[in-house]
């Protein structure tokens, strides 16, 4: 019986394997590389049964790291790495809640919202930085020549890097596109102390400039191109079915814009079944920008001729502004795997338009919730595939949230101020009083009553 392993191997020829802690991040023909783990020796070790009670005895636990919803999972992860090194700000774990009246707006009587804005840095980009950063952090104790860790960014990948790196004590350096992301996500990467790069041009462009930079290889690469991320990300899909007692969704919804989350999360499914804890992978609904939608268009060419998505199918586009910044990509990186996740999966790939995607980030917030422009891309799509009934009212759907609403604020003051360019049709805008407590009351009841009837009406 061996312990588990894991190494980069090639898409394209699985003969062509590199060690985790090699500074590689394509195949020799250039393609994408994956993390693959000895599945043999990883279902030898324990049964299901004995998996499932080690992550269920580490969830949330103060034991370091196993408490992290990722390092819960170690063995599957990142096995080669002493528990002890591994850098982890107790990422994961993050909430999965019923939207039980969202739902209701909808039809959907079993929709659950996979919280991960709630981690660390505000978005799901925790799950995987901390396995990337803990891994540098083991090549520098080996004594390999690591400067700095480097990436290019919509805002929410430098800030989980800047965080990482911080706790490590390890140089980052981020190439973020001028302008075109919001403050909160700025000062993430500068308050932790990172070389932050203004470029004047759009993150693919980002991307470019972080390759040449990457190609000095004390430099090292912290894009999801680089595989170790997702094997962070992946702990989102061990999360999800944890945390429903060890039952699949039926569908997951996620936005998606360098693909690598859908990616992941497909592969986190798929070793649950291989490993023998689950028996199924949930249908996944990939949703994009109207405004950035490459996947999307592939979608529609395949079916327009009758046949399913093939992972050529994607060429890049030029990407327009969007609200949904973060997911403002046209050249995505990861996308022969999300091809590969959405035909395994039986997946599904929606858009969603500008006034879509921020009246539905409002209709949710009035049930409670407080999203980020790119889940309400996901809402979106999800409202459109329940109307179409390819999502059947009993089904059991969660909803990616992948980050924090608090992060976006300007998008939403903008949206209640009716600053958009198109009709805001939940806007909610204070109402201004005076200090006399007896006509702050009347106004408020005053108030209260046009909101009644406003109700009623909007009701019957
Ligand atoms: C908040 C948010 N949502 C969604 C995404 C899309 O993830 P991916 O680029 O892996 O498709 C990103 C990152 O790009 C993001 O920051």
């Amino acid at each position: 019986m061996g312990d588990p392993s894991a190494w980069f191997q090639a898409l394209d020829d699985p003969s062509e394997r590199y060690p985790l802690d090699e500074v590689v991040y394509t195949s020799r023909s250039g393609g994408l590389l994956e993390v693959s783990h000895d599945l043999q020796a990883l279902r030898a070790s324990k049964s299901p049964a004995e998996w499932r009670a080690l992550f269920d005895a580490r969830y949330g636990r103060t034991a370091y790291p196993y408490g992290s919803g990722v390092w819960s999972k170690l063995e599957w992860v990142q096995p080669h790495l002493d528990p002890k090194g591994v850098v982890s700000l107790f990422e994961g774990n993050s909430n999965l809640f019923w939207a039980e009246r969202y739902g209701a707006t909808l039809g959907l009587d079993d929709l659950w919202i996979k919280q991960c804005g709630t981690s660390h840095t505000g978005s799901f980009k925790d799950l995987g930085m901390t396995v990337l950063v803990s891994t540098v952090a083991a090549m520098i104790r080996s004594g390999k020549p690591v400067r700095a860790i480097a990436c290019a960014s919509t805002g929410d990948t430098s800030a989980a890097l800047a965080a990482y790196g911080a706790a490590a004590g390890i140089p980052v350096v981020v190439l973020l596109p001028a302008g075109k992301i919001t403050t909160a996500q700025l000062l993430q990467p500068l308050a932790n102390g990172a070389l932050v790069g203004a470029l004047d041009s759009d993150f693919d462009g980002c991307m470019r400039a972080v390759k040449e930079l990457t190609n000095d290889p004390t430099i090292y690469l912290a894009n999801s191109m680089n595989s170790l991320r997702i094997e962070g990300q992946k702990t989102l899909s061990y999360e999800i079915v944890q945390q429903f007692d060890w039952q699949v969704p039926d569908w997951v919804v996620v936005p998606g814009g360098n693909l690598g989350n859908v990616s992941a999360i497909y592969k986190g499914f798929a070793e649950l079944v291989e490993i023998g804890l689950t028996d199924r992978v949930p249908r996944i609904a990939c949703c994009q920008a109207e405004r950035a939608n490459p996947l999307y268009q592939a979608f529609l060419r395949a079916a327009a001729v009758g046949r399913p998505l093939a992972p050529g199918d994607v060429t890049a586009v030029a990407a327009q502004t969007t609200l949904a910044s973060a997911i403002q990509i046209g050249a995505p990186v990861s996308a022969p795997k999300a091809v590969h996740a959405l035909l395994a999966s039986r997946g599904v790939v929606e858009q969603a338009t500008e006034d879509e995607l921020a009246d539905a980030v409002a209709r949710a917030d009035r049930t409670g919730l407080f999203n980020c422009p790119h889940t309400g891309v996901a809402l979106a799509c999800l409202e459109k595939l329940v109307r179409r009934g390819t999502i059947q009212p009993k089904e059991r759907v969660v909803v990616v949230s992948t980050a924090h609403g608090l992060k976006f604020t300007e998008f939403k003051r903008r949206y209640h101020d009716g600053e958009l360019p198109f009709p805001a049709h939940h806007a909610n805008r204070p109402v201004s009083l005076g200090s006399d407590p007896s006509e702050v009351s009347t106004a408020i009841h005053r108030a209260l009553d046009a909101k009644e009837s406003q109700d009623m009406r909007s009701k019957s």
